[in-house]
């Protein structure tokens, strides 16, 4: 009988059925199962999900019975379409400590993924942008498939491509990270692993399979899920014969990308300060750990709240959508390097520490 619950019962129950049901949290065989749940918002990462998230992964990295942990994305067009940005914005302006504390979960998130002693395997199996590539290419196996569409889009909303995009983007072969991270280009399907971004391709139809396969697994190690990913590789043909998208402009990539200005006709529509800070967060990422990358992406997402364009970006593509962003400062030159060199600065007790 319904007068049998008390409220704060009632409540309390409520509360956890809609915690729980934007990210699923499973144990299926031997292997943990995260399913990014918010298919209406193409899966958008909010800091609940990842406050459930990652206490679980560092759960199963430590139990004996979890052997593997496989992430993917309800409703079958997304697997992330980026984190919940508008959320942020929304915070950064209100002075809600959301806007320090989201950054800096999802990179200590990002970090966790990237040090996860067991096979995490990202079946990107759809959207796959911003903060859902955080929480896929630090890990050990990317699989893509035709579905896949991939983008760090930042620079268009006057942010910079974070969530450990200063360690990967510049180890991706010549400049083509740079090329991705400046233009916001988006790559699909099979390109998706040419460019290396994901380890392995797989068709979409056969990926259910897959992922019954890898749980059915027994103790397996990195190179038994390895194997099994290579053998669905092998039984997808699927535009194989088809060459790189950029692969005719790779040269011309390597060559420009020594110089913004160069680019900078294409760059047109980008914030000038989402340019400069990416570029220069490219170059030292180079030769920095994914920890350490994630450090300076910290103090660069706090510089990005303390100026205008991120709040700008957002306005102008994701809540009036008038597409016309009017950035400040609005060109390369008005922007001085010292201004720039001032977004890496050490934020003293507030850096982002593991
Ligand atoms: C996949 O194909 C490659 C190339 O034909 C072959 O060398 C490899 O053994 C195959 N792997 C599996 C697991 O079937």
């Amino acid at each position: 009988q319904a007068h049998m619950v008390s409220k704060p019962l009632l409540l309390l129950l409520l509360l956890l059925m809609h915690a729980s049901s934007e990210v699923l949290l499973e144990k299926v065989g031997r292997a943990g199962v995260i399913t990014i749940n918010r298919p209406k918002v193409l899966n958008a990462l909010n800091l609940p999900m990842i406050r459930q998230i990652y206490p679980q992964l560092k759960k199963w990295e430590n139990d004996k019975e979890t052997e593997i942990v496989i992430i993917k994305g309800a409703g079958g067009k997304a697997f992330c379409a980026g984190g919940d940005i508008r959320a942020v914005t929304e915070a950064g302006k209100a002075g809600d400590p959301l806007a320090e504390d989201f950054f800096r979960e999802e990179y200590i998130l990002n970090n966790a993924i990237g040090a996860c002693k067991k096979p995490y395997i990202a079946l990107i199996d759809g959207i796959t942008m911003g903060g859902g590539v955080g929480l896929s290419v630090h890990g050990r196996f990317r699989v893509a498939s035709e579905k896949t569409l991939f983008a760090m889009p930042e620079t268009a909303i006057g942010l910079f491509p974070d969530v450990g995009g200063g360690y990967f983007l510049p180890r991706l072969r010549g400049k083509l990270g740079l090329f991705l991270a400046l233009t916001g280009f988006r790559l699909k399907g099979r390109d998706v692993q040419r460019a290396g971004v994901a380890t392995h391709f797989v068709e979409s139809k056969k990926i259910p399979d897959l992922e019954k396969e890898l749980v059915d697994l027994k103790s397996p190690s990195a190179d038994d899920v390895s194997r099994v990913l290579e053998s669905y590789q092998n039984q997808s043909s699927l535009d194989s014969e088809k060459p790189f998208v950029l692969d005719k402009h790779m040269s011309d990539i390597d060559s420009l990308s020594h110089s913004l200005c160069l680019l900078s006709q294409t760059l047109a529509r980008m914030s000038p300060t989402s340019l400069k800070i990416t570029f220069k967060q490219l170059q030292a990422g180079a030769a920095l750990s994914l920890p350490d990358v994630l450090v300076m992406e910290y103090r660069l997402s706090q510089a990005c709240m303390r100026g205008c364009d991120f709040y700008e970006g957002v306005r102008a593509v994701l809540v009036d959508k008038d597409q016309s962003p009017k950035w400040n400062p609005s060109t390369l030159e008005e922007l001085s390097d010292q201004t720039v060199e001032q977004c890496f600065s050490s934020l003293g007790e507030k850096d982002l520490t593991f």
